[in-house]
């Protein structure tokens, strides 16, 4: 069984993601973490984001694995876990960039295709619907205000890293630029797939969409 979540950053994905899998007793996988991996990597080799030779030279060279500890998935690089490092500013502000690129897409959606070949699982991004698992058993398009998503993400990022600061108007501004990169770049675009069920989460704490996702995956006896 394929469960596919997709929506704009700041819509509850990997929450919803996390609690469906503990109920499902399925794995689920955080497509946004992998392409944030790649822009980690490319950020500590120094690369220039600009360079696109380079960056797919560097692609082959990136070891990425992933390991469930508890109900967390963690991501390790060539060795390294940098399930934390990849949610810093330098990484959330460079990594619609990335993820644009043709052959990047290209790499890490076979790598999402495979995991999804022999097992059941719970995959959100941006294009889990329309792109990478087109038949999914059952596909959610989240969205939300986008103030209040950027609350959200403020949150979020405070409870990551509670040493730095973060301003919400900054956060505000920096959510509603990658929403605009990740919904007009050429490639696979942020969009919702024709048979998604989509669902506006604005004024919905998390375990109302829980219920909600839960009754319609009960709904088509999966
Ligand atoms: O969900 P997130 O904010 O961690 O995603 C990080 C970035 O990765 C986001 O700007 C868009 C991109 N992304 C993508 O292009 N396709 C996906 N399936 C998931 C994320």
């Amino acid at each position: 069984m394929i469960i596919v979540i997709d929506g704009p950053s700041g819509s509850g994905k990997s929450t919803l993601a996390k609690m469906l899998s503990k109920q499902l007793n399925i794995p689920y996988f955080d497509t946004g973490a992998m392409y944030r991996s790649f822009c980690w990597f490319l950020i500590n080799r120094e690369v220039s984001l600009d360079d696109q030779e380079k960056i797919k030279q560097l692609l082959n060279e990136m070891k990425f694995e992933i390991q469930t500890i508890g109900n967390e998935q963690h991501y390790i690089v060539n060795g390294t876990d940098i399930s934390m490092k990849i949610r810093n500013e330098e990484v959330t502000r460079n990594v619609s960039k990335v993820s644009a690129y043709l052959f990047v897409r290209e790499y890490l959606v076979s790598i999402q295709r495979k995991l999804g070949e022999s097992r059941s699982g719970i995959f959100e991004g941006r294009d889990m619907g329309t792109v990478v698992f087109p038949n999914a058993d059952i596909k959610f398009f989240l969205f939300a205000d986008p103030n209040i998503r950027a609350v959200r993400r403020f949150e979020q990022m405070k409870a990551n890293f509670p040493l730095k600061k973060f301003e919400k108007d900054r956060v505000l501004k920096e959510l509603l630029k990658r929403d605009e990169y990740d919904s007009t770049r050429e490639h696979s675009p942020l969009k919702q797939a024709g048979d998604a069920i989509s669902i506006d989460v604005s004024c919905l704490d998390v375990n109302q969409v829980f219920e909600k996702l839960k009754a319609h995956i009960d709904e088509k006896k999966l």
